[in-house]
């Protein structure tokens, strides 16, 4: 049970990260958090973990995400501390927030505590499905990727910088990350919801590349 300060906390987190994300257009608006707190809390009530942090860390999550701010950017960090929370807690919340995100795909991002790996494999469910494949094409939009370039194979990054520096299409966005998350997910919860998502991405794919290959033989990946 939360008590009431913590309530209030929330609350008052939910309504900063609002105002710092809605209307954003790459795919991490104020939507996908709310989204990611609710399946964070949905996989958290099956697991037994501590919904307080959690619920923290998935609000602020992207705030400092590498893909759009500065390396050093503490905005996560300058929130909770103008809160009455101790030093303990925004410790683990920013210890959370710093395992959630994905780095390529020969990088091994594997949480060292069940909050941790609730609050990514929250993330990782948002980025699958008919909302991830929104998402992921909103994103390359917005960093000028295209669509899909047939002569471009997807690479499997062996390295987090390897997979910052590509600039690839967003159709190999697919093979490099999102194809992969089902087999990363660490709950059961989490992977239960991931089937459908995953096989509705495949079968995107698949009629993306007959419409695309019409009339010549397909060629990728
Ligand atoms: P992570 O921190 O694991 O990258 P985010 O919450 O920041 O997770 O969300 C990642 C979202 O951004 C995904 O939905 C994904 O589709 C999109 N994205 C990230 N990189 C790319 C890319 N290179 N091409 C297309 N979409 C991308
Ligand atoms: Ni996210």
């Amino acid at each position: 049970m939360l008590t009431q300060p913590q309530l209030e906390i929330l609350s008052a987190t939910t309504d900063f990260v609002k105002s710092q994300s809605t209307g954003e257009s790459s795919g991490h608006d104020w939507w996908h958090i709310y989204r990611v707190e609710k399946l964070a809390i949905f996989i958290a009530e099956k697991e037994e973990a501590e919904l307080f942090t959690i619920r923290l860390a998935a609000l602020l999550h992207d705030l400092d995400d590498w893909k759009f701010n500065e390396s050093n950017s503490r905005n996560a960090e300058n929130w909770l501390r103008s809160t009455s929370l101790e030093e303990e807690t925004i410790q683990k919340v920013l210890h959370i927030i710093s395992q959630v995100s994905f780095k390529g795909a020969g990088e091994k991002t594997i949480p060292d505590s069940m909050e941790a790996m609730i609050v990514q494999d929250a993330d990782r469910l948002d980025a699958l499905g008919a909302i991830g494949i929104a998402r992921a094409f909103a994103y390359g939009g917005s960093k000028n990727r295209p669509i899909f370039e047939p002569e471009t194979a997807p690479e499997l990054h062996k390295t987090f910088t390897a997979y910052q520096n590509s600039k690839s299409h967003t159709i190999n966005h697919f093979y490099e990350k999102l194809l992969l998350l089902k087999d990363r997910l660490h709950t059961k919860t989490a992977r239960d919801l991931a089937i459908e998502r995953h096989d509705f991405m495949k079968d995107f794919l698949e009629n993306f590349f007959e419409e695309w290959f019409l009339f010549g033989e397909k060629r990728f990946p």
